[in-house]
């Protein structure tokens, strides 16, 4: 997969992080010509190569240390590692920097008829969603029994189609929700893009100084947001 000494940098193929997280790219000066079709972009100016790839397996890319950075969701994150700790595999990385996009909430949502009086209104219930782990650890915190149906998209159609009585999905202008007749309840998750690294050390003298001229440049162009 490419020549190893090259530093590889994991970003969404496409989706609410994918264009933020190029444009940052490209801000910090490396040159990308990033083809539609291609799932790997080769920099031009910076002994970079860029992998497109579904935001789901970034974390797990840089915790097997397959690719050297990512971008990516705080949820998407977490809930990785939740799921890899319970399955006893390490789960180890750091993160570089804290981004100023790809804002948005897990919130549970409950059918417009539904009567809801706080999380108490789920008991017995079951709940579809993408994130069970955040999910389990959201109804263990607060000794709700409820049971988390996974389903890895269209989440929101699930009350209606009798697989759940509720959901708890990403939100950000809440239009999804409304389009399907939900309303927002309780926010257990609030998340940004983050820049994350391969665990302390792992990176060659070379990537690791590499990555240490590149971070200041990613404050330099957050900081002129500001
Ligand atoms: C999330 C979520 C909703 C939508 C909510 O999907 O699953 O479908 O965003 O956004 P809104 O509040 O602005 O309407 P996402 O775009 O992450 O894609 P996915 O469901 O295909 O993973
Ligand atoms: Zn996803
Ligand atoms: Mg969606």
């Amino acid at each position: 997969m490419g020549d190893s000494k090259r530093l590889r940098i994991a970003v969404q193929k496409s989706g609410r992080l994918s264009d933020d997280s190029i444009a940052l790219l490209k801000a910090i000066g490396i040159k990308l010509y990033i083809r539609d079709r291609l799932l790997i972009a080769h920099s031009t100016n910076e002994p970079i190569d860029l992998l497109r790839v579904r935001d789901d397996d970034i974390p797990g890319l840089v915790m097997d240390g397959i690719v050297d950075l990512g971008f990516i969701g705080e949820n998407e994150l977490e809930e990785k590692m939740l799921e890899r700790q319970s399955a006893n595999k390490a789960a180890d990385f750091e993160v570089l920097r804290r981004l100023d996009y790809g804002g948005c909430r897990l919130s549970i949502a409950v059918p417009q008829e539904m009567k809801y009086d706080g999380i108490q209104s789920l008991e017995g219930k079951k709940v579809a969603t993408t994130y069970p782990y955040l999910l389990e650890r959201y109804f263990k915190e607060n000794n709700i029994n409820a049971r988390a149906v996974m389903l890895t998209g269209s989440v929101e159609v699930a009350p209606r189609a009798g697989v759940a009585d509720a959901i708890c999905d990403l939100v950000s202008t809440g239009a999804t929700l409304e389009a399907n007749g939900l309303v927002e309840e309780d926010v257990i998750f609030r998340s940004k893009a983050v820049l994350i690294q391969r665990a302390d050390g792992a990176l060659s003298d070379e990537k690791q100084a590499l990555v240490n001229r590149l971070v200041p440049r990613i404050d330099g162009v957050i900081q002129a947001k500001e």
